[in-house]
């Protein structure tokens, strides 16, 4: 076992690290930076029908979903198609409005999630479109599903999902950006320009794996919290919800992610100097409203833990601890940022004593109801 986990000491760390290698190979074949073009051989085929879709469902359970309400903002900015993100297990058990011209995203890691199969063979019958975004090959939501793209990440073991995260985030970027090319909502130009940043983002993540001992010694600092908040906004938002889907799947520290301006909606209320909030505070458009949400915490003696854009001066001045990552297009942030956060649950997990790769009560595949 130990050979297999390459001299890391748990599966999830060694995920952890290999994502430079897996958003590559994610990558391989489907990107032409020079060009400005994305190819997609898994949907090709319904390559004209997306100039004519009304609408994107997606359907996922756990992190898969928040990596769907990444597409969301990717999909909806890039191809201008309406997106709505479902769990597939409410989804599935409504009676949802669905036509021909709809096409179904369904994302999963394993492929045998019960409640996004049941969701897709609904969705099938009502006559939409089923593409599928999977890791495993051959599994059974592929071959359920009309037309798909798979992930690439090669097989992930630890039970709390990582580098399948990143690697379904990276699918729904070059899915967004298919779709616009295919409905002209993107110039040549800005495709160039956002692939070959893209092409760099691997390096990126292999920068930000190296703020690792700076966040162990953060976790040292909050180890002990028992509870934690994550907040961010825009499409820092699903990376907040996933930062804290992954504290609270392997330290079992009660965590919740929110956007951050709905804090004042009541979750302020929460805020002592026992409870550690971490920010997604990186220089986007909505630096400067997270910003102000900073101070609203620190006014309460919240402690501060900011995930920052390198060479950040501003919110150094209020955060307790600041890590940072490389700049980059907004448009590629979450999978920047969410390296951050699997890294500070990992130690978290790991000074608490926890079973790192396989939480209580969790399975890796949840092929039941
Ligand atoms: C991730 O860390 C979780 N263990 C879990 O939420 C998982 O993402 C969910 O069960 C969906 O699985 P799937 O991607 O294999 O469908």
């Amino acid at each position: 076992e130990m050979l297999e986990k390459g001299g890391f000491e748990h599966f999830m760390l060694k995920e952890i690290y290999e994502q430079p290698r897996s958003i590559k190979d994610c990558m391989r074949g489907r990107i032409y930076p020079s060009e400005g073009k994305v190819q997609l051989g898994g949907i090709k085929e319904f390559a004209e029908k997306l100039k004519n879709i009304d609408r994107i469902i997606i359907v996922a359970c756990g992190t898969s979903w928040h990596a769907g309400l990444v597409g969301e903002y990717l999909i909806e900015e890039y191809a201008r198609i309406p997106v709505e993100v479902e769990y597939a297990s409410e989804f599935r058990y409504r009676n949802p409005i669905i036509t021909e011209k709809d096409v179904v995203i369904a994302i999963s890691q394993s492929g045998e999630t019960a409640d996004t199969m049941a969701a897709i063979e609904m969705a099938k019958e009502r006559g939409a479109t089923i593409f599928g975004i999977c890791n495993v090959a051959g599994a059974s939501i592929p071959r359920l599903t009309h037309a798909g793209v798979y992930t690439h990440a090669g097989p992930e073991i630890g039970v709390a999902s990582t580098k399948a995260f990143t690697a379904q985030v990276t699918v729904l970027t070059l899915m967004a950006f298919y779709m616009a090319q295919q409905r002209g909502t993107i110039t040549e130009s800005k495709m160039i320009e956002l692939l070959t940043e893209l092409d760099h983002i691997p390096e990126k993540i292999q920068k930000a794996l190296e703020s690792d001992k700076l966040i162990k010694e953060v976790a040292e600092k909050i180890k002990d919290s028992r509870n934690c908040l994550f907040l961010g906004r825009g499409s820092g938002f699903p990376v907040a919800l996933e930062g804290a889907l992954k504290l609270k799947e392997i330290s079992y520290i009660h965590a919740e992610g929110y956007p951050a301006a709905e804090m004042k909606h009541g979750p302020i209320a929460l805020i002592d100097e026992e409870m550690p909030v971490v920010f997604i505070a990186t220089q986007n458009s909505s630096y400067e409203k997270v910003i102000s949400n900073i101070q609203e915490v620190k006014a309460r003696k919240g402690k501060v833990i900011a995930i920052v854009t390198e060479g950040d001066t501003e919110v150094k001045k209020m955060a307790d601890y600041c890590i940072e990552i490389p700049d980059a297009n907004e448009a590629f942030l979450p999978l920047l940022a969410t390296i951050p956060l699997q890294l500070l649950s990992y130690h978290i997990a790991v000074l608490r004593g926890c079973n790192i790769d396989q939480p209580r009560n969790l399975a890796k595949s949840v092929t039941v109801e």
